[in-house]
């Protein structure tokens, strides 16, 4: 099972490797032996070039793809062992996605949306479940617009709800692959500060691919990927809170 160790990283992979195509001619390794750890609490910046692998990273860290070779422990739990349905179980209740496009679903009202998680993972919504998904949702703004359905939404908006559904099961740690790439200024400040809001109250961990620099300066640490490799990770002066 997992361990909660408040010193041990909350992730740590050793020379990951990984290749696509394997034992095709057109095989590719795209990540060539990633090292990197994230403590708890940790908030980050992930860029680099587009093809750079920064989504393959990402998915193999939020346990959607396996890794080629190479070691990932997840809070000091070596997934490599485990199989598809342990995998599964793993990922709904230690990780929360935000992905560019918000996959809500469209015939599902706000609030259905955010609970879906919890569904997923039990085959029901709890009591507690249910009023956690609505204060989640009156936290990121949308009070008055849970029983909307996805199309009703701004997609400031919508990608709010697929904020509140990444947390309504409280993971250690949020990936977020482009949350804002679809979005216009002023929504992707919105994010970021709810992030980072979200963040300071629940010292949740994050790990956010952008290509905005601006955005990239607002977080506490910068992973920069290039062709592959780590290039440059660095902590960010001055970052987070006193930037907003
Ligand atoms: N499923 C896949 N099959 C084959 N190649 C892939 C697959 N996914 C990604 N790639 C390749 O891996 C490299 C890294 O892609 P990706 O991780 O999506 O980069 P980024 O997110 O930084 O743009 C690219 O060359 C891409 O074409
Ligand atoms: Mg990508």
């Amino acid at each position: 099972m997992t361990t909660a160790n408040a010193s041990q990283p909350l992730i740590a992979l050793a020379e990951v490797r990984k290749s696509y195509n394997v034992g095709q001619p057109n095989e590719a390794e795209v990540l060539h032996g990633v090292t990197l750890q994230v403590m708890r609490g940790e908030f980050i910046a992930l860029m680099g070039p587009s093809g750079s692998g920064k989504s393959t990273l990402l998915n193999i860290v939020g346990l959607l793809e396996r890794s080629t070779s190479g070691c990932y422990r997840l809070q000091g739990q070596e997934v490599q062992a485990l199989d598809d349905r342990e995998l599964t179980m793993l990922r709904r209740t230690t990780l929360g996605f935000v992905f560019q496009f918000h996959h809500l679903l469209p015939a599902f009202t706000a609030l259905e949306n955010v609970t879906l998680p919890a569904l997923m993972t039990e085959g029901r919504v709890s009591a507690p479940q249910l009023a956690r998904a609505r204060e989640l949702l009156d936290a990121v703004g949308l009070a008055n617009a849970m029983a909307k359905r996805p199309s009703e939404l701004s997609g400031g908006m919508q990608q709010r709800v697929a904020i509140a559904r990444a947390l309504v099961q409280d993971p250690p740690l949020v990936l977020a692959d482009e949350p804002t790439g679809n979005l216009d200024t002023a929504s992707s400040n919105e994010v970021l500060a709810l992030l980072r809001k979200i963040h300071a109250e629940r010292g949740t961990a994050f790990i956010v691919v952008t290509h905005d620099s601006r955005l990239a300066a607002r977080c506490d640490r910068l992973v920069e990927l290039v062709d592959g490799r780590i290039h440059q990770d660095k902590a960010i002066a001055a970052a987070g809170a006193a930037a907003l």
